[in-house]
């Protein structure tokens, strides 16, 4: 299966790219395609909100533009679906904050483990224009722009055999963490062996034992099907890692200024869909995880954890000492939003 996709997504990009290289967006009514690219499954909130945002333009701008919303991989994995955006093979594609620090060291900020101080402070900091717009506009030399963020929950150690209750409990594991420079240093501070891989690639190796767990929301064990082999989900809460829809920046700024504006609409109503769709996602994927797949939930002290991380954060800020005042701007919502326990 995951073979097959493989080659289909290999065919399709190679489709795609001849079809950029020949300067031919255009259908055959002359009409732009527009293809968008995302590795979640179809019943995502992320797919739900693109889904949303092909119809809001073909009922806006419907001579002009069809909308193409590839899911699941199917161009490719998302490090292949940033490449394709950057020359232009595809338009836009959503991609986790974490993989895009290696495209601009901006977005290491929203990787850092424990920045937000609670969801609230998360969508507030997100949502500030002051914070999120030097960082969005940071790739545009590499020929992408981020046009909005999509709410990806917050991120928990999940296993195999046994939970993890404090830190100690990860030494010696290989855990699956997104290719970032920040997530494997996070977790060589908390002890575990950090194994970094693809998205797609982590069922199999949970099931052949290359790993013995990884770390996500709670929609992974269902929609990806990782809460069939790691029965212990631990809310440690390490991350809130928000998803990034990106554009290529030729096909932004080449389009009428009132495209422009129509599709600037549609980028705040992916972020709008995805939030409303995104919290009973999340309480469907728990009672299914907890009911059907046998996953225990469980609630460790999450202050060993913070107590560790936290001194990247300073360490971030010594080698960026730019993102210090967008820094300090998320610690006013923080101060604002502070977690419930605080
Ligand atoms: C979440 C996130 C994805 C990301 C994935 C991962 O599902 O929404 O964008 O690819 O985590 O762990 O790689």
């Amino acid at each position: 299966m995951r073979q097959m996709k493989k080659m289909l997504a290999l065919v399709l990009t190679a489709a795609l790219s001849a079809a950029a290289l020949s300067g031919c967006g255009q259908g055959a009514a002359s009409k732009t395609i527009v293809r968008i690219g995302h590795n979640q499954s179809t019943n995502h909130p992320t797919h739900i909100a693109l889904t949303a945002f092909a119809d809001f333009i073909e009922e806006r701008l419907g001579d002009k533009y069809d909308v193409e919303v590839y899911p699941s991989e199917l161009l490719g994995s998302q490090t292949d679906m940033v490449q394709l955006t950057q020359t232009g093979a595809i338009d836009f594609c959503v991609a986790s904050n974490s993989i895009l620090e290696t495209f601009s060291t901006n977005y290491t900020l929203f990787n850092m483990p424990y920045l937000f101080a609670s969801s609230e402070a998360y969508h507030a900091s997100m949502d500030d224009e002051a914070i999120v717009g030097p960082i969005f506009e940071s790739t545009r030399k590499a020929g992408f722009e981020a046009v909005t963020w999509i709410d990806a929950g917050t991120r928990n150690f999940y296993t195999v055999s046994g939970p993890i209750e404090s830190p100690a409990d990860l030494k010696g594991l290989k855990i699956r963490v997104q290719q970032s420079p920040t997530n494997v240093e996070m977790m060589r501070l908390l002890g575990g062996s950090a194994t970094p891989m693809g998205f797609g690639e982590v069922y199999t190796a949970l099931q052949s034992k290359v790993i013995d767990g990884a770390e996500n929301n709670e929609l992974a064990l269902t929609d990806n099907g990782h809460g069939d082999v790691c029965k212990y989900y631990s809310y440690d809460m390490h991350q809130m890692i928000p998803d990034i829809l990106i554009g290529n920046c030729a096909f932004l700024d080449d389009m009428p200024a009132e495209d422009r504006a129509v599709f600037d609409e549609g980028f705040k109503l992916v972020n709008q869909v995805e939030r409303d769709a995104w919290t009973s996602a999340v309480e469907k994927a728990k009672d299914k995880a907890l009911n059907e797949q046998g996953v225990q939930f469980n609630y460790p002290d999450t202050k060993p954890f913070q107590d560790i991380c936290t001194p990247m954060h300073e360490q971030m800020l010594e080698s960026h000492p730019d993102l210090r005042p967008i820094y300090e701007k998320i610690q006013q919502h923080n101060a604002e939003h502070p977690s419930a326990a605080a």
